[in-house]
Parts: C-alpha cells; structure tokens; sequence
C-alpha cells in the first residue's frame, strides 16, 4: 500500500523536484500540499505548486495556502537563488488550478485526521520554514499527535547556507522549527531531519537533464530538465543537487541514507548564530551529564549524516522515466 504523505513546500526549484517525486512515484500517494512563504512570497509558492502539480497530472491534490510570514522574523526570501517567480523563470503558462479554500492549517488538520482514522496515519514532508506545521501543533495538538512521522529538511549538523551558522528554512523561522521539535517530543512522534549534510549529495547532470527533455513537451520531464538546467547555469555548475526531493526519496529508499539518533536543539538568540540547529555528536555520556545545558526535553532526531547521491539521483530520474 502505498504511502499517505503531506508536503508542506516553499516551491522553489527543488520543492518543484521533491512534488515531481512524491506526485509520480507509486509508492507514495500525496493527500495534500502546503504552501508557506520562504524560497519566495506565498502567492508566487502556491503558483509555483499548482504549475508542477499540473504538470505531473497531479490537479487533483489539495493545495492550501499558509503562512506569508514567519512567526517572528520578518520574511526574507530567496529568489537570488530560485529566480524572479521563485521556479527557474521557466516562462510557462499559468495555472487551470485554483488553490484549496481551506487554510493550510485546516488541510493539515483534516487531511492527518482522516489518515489516522484510516489506521495509516500520514508522513508529514515539510520542506520550507516551519511556520505551517508550528501553528498546527499550537492550535491543533490533538491532529499534531497524529502524525505518523515527520521528516524535515531543514538545519545540518556541519553545514550552513543561509548565514555561517544556520540553514535557510531553519534561519527564517527558528521559533517554528524549535516548536515542532517540542511538540514532537511532547507528543511522540518521531523525527527525521534531512539537513544540509546530505542536501547536496544527489546531482543530475545537464546530460540527465537532456533525457529529460526529450520525454515530453509540458510534463515532468521538460520540467525536470528546466529545474536542473536553470540551477545548473545560475552555479555554473554541469550538475544540480534535487535538493528537498532527497527528503523525499529517503521515503522510497531508506538505505540510501544514514542516520544518527541525536540530540537536536534550534539556536534561538546567539549574536550570529540564530537559526542554527545544535546536533550534539558527543559519544561519551559522562560529557553530557557534566554539561551545564544538560540534555532534559532535547529532541533526539534521526540525522541524516550520509547519502549514496547517484543512487538518490538515479531514483528521481528513473521515477520521472517511469511515468512515460
Ligand atoms: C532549503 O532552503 C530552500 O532554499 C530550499 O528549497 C531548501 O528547502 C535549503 O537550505
Ligand atoms: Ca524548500
């Protein structure tokens, strides 16, 4: 039986890579998608969604807009990286679609809700800042706790982007990721965080994207191969990561990635470090018990450390084949 996930996006070039995945892959069956303001402001996420929804005949799932901002920072986006629209400045048509008239919050609610009822209860997938999933454990812990897993991308035990300290979707909204972490605890559910450790690992090459192309005029292949294209010339690189999609396939192929049960705690003050997740590597418990921060209510995460990237890369293109 294939399995109930929820992406929760900031679309964005691999939020685009992560929908193409989760939409075509027969493993998985998408119930919903929530947009939340981050890689670009919200309306241009929730365009960027029903375009790729769209594209991999995938109309037919819910897309509810979110959160514009962040719980207390002032939004800042990433369009140096993504382009102008948020989505590589493809050019493509708008969407038929519309957006769902529910909150995302209230999707979430009703789409884990039902899940649970079901006795499969969903595999939340969020992508972007938090700010969604926070209000959901703020305003419905009872759905929250429901939650069959979460997998995150977000933070990185070693390696940071958005400042020397702090991964993007982390540093735009600390306070969300920090309220996930301890609603998690504080209601069970287990967490897999896909940092920016392993983030890099799956490339496709613009010989990749070229297979890609060729495979349709307006589907996920010239999608594909527009994304990685597009982030390819812009890192004047031969090859792009798929990014948020690797979450995605850790889903599908668990054994292409290591993990770690570890402490995880969100740096919330700090003159340069706000944003930044603290994964506390230290193997020695007599160290931890003389540690004057201690390790009461830490989160302990599943961190993923390690990532076979051409066998993550070769799932994503094989995937998109697949569905010709
Ligand atoms: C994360 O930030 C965004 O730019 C990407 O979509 C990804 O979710 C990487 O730091
Ligand atoms: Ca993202």
């Amino acid at each position: 039986m294939a399995l109930p996930v929820i992406l929760d996006v900031d679309t964005g070039v691999d939020d685009a890579c992560a929908l193409i995945l989760a939409t075509l892959h027969p493993d998985l069956d998408l119930r919903a998608v929530t947009c939340v303001g981050g890689n670009a402001p919200l309306p241009d996420v929730v365009r960027n969604t029903l375009t790729v929804l769209e594209a991999c005949g995938a109309s037919a799932v819910p897309v509810g807009a979110g959160a514009s901002h962040p719980l207390l920072e002032r939004p800042v986006d990433a369009r140096h990286v993504h382009g102008d629209d948020g989505m590589a400045d493809l050019g493509w048509p708008a969407p038929r679609g519309a957006v769902d008239p529910r909150h995302a919050v209230d999707l979430l609610r009703e789409t884990i809700d039902v899940a649970a009822a079901e006795g499969t209860p969903v595999t939340l997938v969020p992508l972007a800042p938090m700010t969604n999933i926070a209000l959901l454990a703020r305003m419905y812990p009872e759905s929250f706790a429901r939650i069959g897993r979460i997998v995150f991308m977000g933070g990185g035990a070693m390696v940071s982007n958005a400042t020397a300290s702090a991964e993007f979707n982390v540093f735009h909204d600390p306070e969300a990721t920090a309220i996930v972490l301890d609603a998690s605890v504080d209601h069970d559910v287990s967490v897999t965080m896909y940092g920016l450790d392993v983030f890099y690992g799956p490339q496709i090459t613009l010989a990749d994207a070229d297979e890609l192309a060729a495979l349709d005029d307006r589907g996920p292949g010239a999608l594909g191969a527009g994304l990685m294209r597009f982030m390819s010339k812009r890192l004047t690189s031969d090859s792009a990561t798929i990014g948020d999609a690797g979450a995605v396939a850790l889903l599908i192929d668990p054994g292409a990635v290591r993990t770690e049960r570890l402490p995880v705690r969100v740096e919330l003050s700090g003159t340069w470090t706000r944003g930044r997740t603290i994964v506390d590597t230290r193997d020695w418990s007599g160290d931890m018990k003389h540690d004057p921060h201690g390790l009461a209510h830490a989160q302990h995460v599943e961190v993923a450390l390690e990532i076979d990237g051409p066998r993550v890369a070769r799932l994503w293109v094989d995937t998109i084949k697949g569905a010709h």
